[in-house]
């Protein structure tokens, strides 16, 4: 089976970039395959141009995406889940992230006549610098799902899920401390994708 992650953090020295190489040793230790887009090392271009918004405004499948655009359609459609993996940046994905949901997820392959393929799976792991009681009291944890699974992924994925690993702000001396059982987490949701 693959799995293609879908990496955006801008700096190696993060909880995020450890989290994600936990959670690829587990695909890999359960046999599985992966693909990454890592969005910064790419360079990938987040902005939408004039050309693709008219494109999805008048629900046109015409022009063809640009060659970005198609290399990200091409790796959704030949794996089987699809991990995203990022920091919370003021209740959102990073901006980088964000831009490839306005470019890949475009009229003709994510919405409309579809020629995206409904994935067996779809995961999210973010961390995020709050702790978890503080952003379920806000509504804040509530209103980061509903973008991610009630609109990004809804019908996409046979299964979805959103896990966070809250408290990851270098404010917390529980960022240290949860360190080690963090990345065991992120290792064993890797082993255990396809179960
Ligand atoms: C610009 C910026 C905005 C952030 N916004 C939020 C936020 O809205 N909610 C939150 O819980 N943490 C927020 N954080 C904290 C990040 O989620 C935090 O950097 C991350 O979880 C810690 O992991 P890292 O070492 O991988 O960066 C923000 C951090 C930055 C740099």
């Amino acid at each position: 089976m693959k799995v293609f992650i879908v990496y955006c953090h801008p700096s190696e020295d993060s909880f995020t970039k450890h989290m994600c190489d936990a959670f690829i040793k587990g695909v890999t230790d359960a046999g599985n395959d992966y693909v990454i887009s890592d969005l910064y090392k790419m360079h990938f271009d987040p902005v939408m141009k004039e050309q693709e918004y008219l494109r999805d405004a008048y629900y046109r499948t015409e022009p063809e995406p640009a060659d970005d655009v198609l290399a990200e359609h091409a790796k959704i459609n030949a794996a089987d889940a699809i991990a995203f993996i990022y920091p919370v940046f003021w209740t959102e994905a990073p901006a980088m992230l964000v831009g490839w949901f306005d470019r890949v997820w475009t009229y003709g392959f994510a919405y409309g006549n579809k020629t995206m393929k409904v994935l067996d799976k779809a995961i999210i792991l973010c961390s995020a610098g709050n702790p978890i009681e503080r952003l379920e009291k806000t509504g804040l944890l509530d209103s980061m799902k509903k973008v991610m699974l009630g609109d990004r992924l809804i019908d996409r994925a046979k299964k979805m899920d959103f896990i966070v690993f809250d408290s990851t702000s270098r404010e917390f001396e529980l960022r240290n401390q949860n360190w080690d059982k963090n990345l065991q987490k992120a290792y064993e949701i890797g082993l255990n994708l396809f179960k």
